[in-house]
């Protein structure tokens, strides 16, 4: 490794040194997240000292200024001249956008869940790494027979809150999976494990002659319309098992983050079920966080193979993994479409 690692590397390891605070630097904005700094900061008419916010926000004074401090450091706050008071902060644009939850485009459902699940999951990725096996019975106590029971668990709280997250995802890389190939071709969309039906909403949107449905396990359907439906919505929603019995017929299914879930054998018994079940010339969407093909990049898919170990039971593939998946099931002209962003897209037809 010693090769690869520049002089200046060497000299001091500024780069090692970032790495090893990275969790820290997380939990700077989680907390403040969670605090309910950013909404406050937003709803404000101008700037707030550090005084004011940790009385609004009932916080100690000197944890809530070096807490600011921090996110100024990071460059997600600003300090701005305050009326009367001196200095104070202030949100920077990004900040406004996309940590409070008042924003349209709030990830604050992506913090939370990374925050209360998945932080929690990685405290054990030694024993995933060394077990090979996610680390759900360690963190949460749970053996589940498979990971969505212990995704799911208990409460409609955690499911509400991974299905947050699954919504947030759509608000930055939607459209552009939506529109990485031109699908209008396809009349009927089905769309495998939809969740909350935010990428649907984009495949509605970007083809408005087409037809879009979800197939969701029937609690999540439920949670679904109850929580996550907008008005006059054009997607419709179908309660099954993508495992068990029929899918509902299309010309496409989409199968968003779902390859990544599963092991090998499963994912390919579902394939060939879509396979048998489309017409010639239908197909199937696979959106996935993609390895370059040495795998040697990019990092979060690399950081995001290594969650599908912890928490999971499949992987990140790099194209020729997921070109050969399909293949054995029984797709061909596969097509790869790297969007340069969190998400890909790889098209396939019977
Ligand atoms: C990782 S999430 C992806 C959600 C969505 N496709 C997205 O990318 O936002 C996996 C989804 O598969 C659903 N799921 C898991 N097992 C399923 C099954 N056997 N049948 C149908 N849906 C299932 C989960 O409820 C969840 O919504």
């Amino acid at each position: 490794m010693a090769e690869h690692l520049s002089q200046s590397e060497l000299d001091y390891p500024f780069k090692l040194l970032e790495y090893f605070n990275g969790f820290r630097v997380s939990k700077v904005i989680f907390s403040a997240c969670e605090l309910g700094v950013f909404d406050l900061l937003l709803g404000a008419p101008g700037p707030l000292s550090a005084r004011h916010v940790a009385h609004e926000l009932r916080t100690s004074v000197d944890g809530m200024e070096r807490l600011l401090d921090a996110l100024v450091g990071m460059e997600v706050l600003e300090v701005e001249p305050a009326e009367g008071t001196g200095e104070g902060e202030d949100s920077s644009d990004v900040a406004n956008l996309y940590l409070a939850r008042g924003s349209s485009k709030s990830l604050h459902h992506m913090m939370t869940y990374q925050n209360q699940t998945v932080y929690p999951l990685w405290t054990h990725l030694g024993d995933a790494v060394r077990e090979g096996r996610n680390q759900n019975e360690k963190t949460f106590g749970l053996q589940p027979e498979d990971p969505f029971q212990a995704v799911y668990r208990s409460d409609d709280e955690e499911m509400l809150k991974f299905m947050g997250l699954m919504d947030s995802s759509w608000i930055l890389d939607g459209h552009d999976i939506a529109t990485a190939f031109d699908l209008s071709c396809f009349q009927k969309i089905v769309d495998l494990g939809g969740c909350t039906g935010a990428l649907a909403r984009e495949m509605a949107k970007a083809y408005p002659s087409s037809s879009v449905s979800v197939l969701d396990l029937p609690t999540v359907v439920d949670a679904a319309k109850k929580y996550f439906s907008r008005e006059n919505d054009d997607v419709v929603f179908h309660s099954g098992d993508f495992f068990l019995g029929d899918v509902p017929p299309a010309d496409l299914y989409v199968l968003a983050r779902i390859v990544h879930d599963w092991p090998e054998e499963k994912c390919l018994s579902l394939l060939r079920k879509l396979h048998d079940t489309c017409r010639p010339g239908g197909g199937v969407l696979l959106v996935e966080a993609m390895l370059l093909e040495t795998r040697r990049g990019p990092l979060m898919a690399q950081i995001f193979s290594l969650n599908m170990l912890v928490q999971m039971e499949g992987r990140e593939r790099p194209p020729s993994g997921y070109t050969r998946l399909l293949n054995d099931a029984g797709f061909h002209d596969v097509q790869v479409c790297r969007t340069g962003k969190s998400y890909d897209a790889i098209l396939a037809v019977r």
